[in-house]
């Protein structure tokens, strides 16, 4: 169940609205936030505010890249997997993520903290390969900027949960 306080704020948003599904990513979004990812129930909930069906809400939840409806790790690892950063060896940054966080594309570390997901290309072609982890970009990638990447937000978790 949403808070009331941010169901409130949402539904304020939505009335002043022309339309009130113009706002359906920002409530995908706010729900996302608040349960982790899109849950069904968040899907009910959305649909509820929105005026819409649950279907329409799931339509445009499994369009947006960014909107998950699985459950997620800590930090959302999303690889390029465009044109560009594949040209500049993307497929070995990602088989290297792969086994050091010992998981497949697609999938969450058992810990919960890293999630691993692909990406069209996010403006970094400059930059490739690339990636976003939590919407911040990293460019140039190698495995060893990936080694510091992944053990700088671990010791962040670490002393976020002490
Ligand atoms: S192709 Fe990867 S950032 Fe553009």
């Amino acid at each position: 169940m949403l808070p009331e306080k941010i169901k409130h704020r949402l539904e304020q948003q939505i009335a002043g609205a022309e339309h009130p599904r113009e706002l359906v990513v920002d409530v995908m979004f706010a729900l996302q936030e608040h349960f982790g990812y899109l849950s069904d129930e968040a899907v009910a909930e959305a649909a509820g505010m929105l005026d819409m069906t649950p279907l329409e809400i799931e339509e445009l939840a499994t369009f947006y890249t960014f909107v998950y409806r699985q459950p997620v790790g800590k930090y959302v690892i999303h690889v390029c997997d465009s044109v560009v950063c594949w040209m500049n060896g993307v497929e070995s940054i990602k088989d290297y993520l792969c086994r050091q966080l010992d998981i497949a594309d697609g999938e969450t570390t058992a810990d919960g903290l890293f999630t691993l997901l692909p990406v069209c290309c996010i403006g970094y072609c400059d930059r490739a390969p690339a990636m976003l982890i939590n919407k911040k970009a990293y460019g140039h990638l190698t495995p060893e900027k990936i080694d510091k990447i992944l053990e700088k937000l671990k010791t962040e978790a670490l002393q976020k949960t002490e």
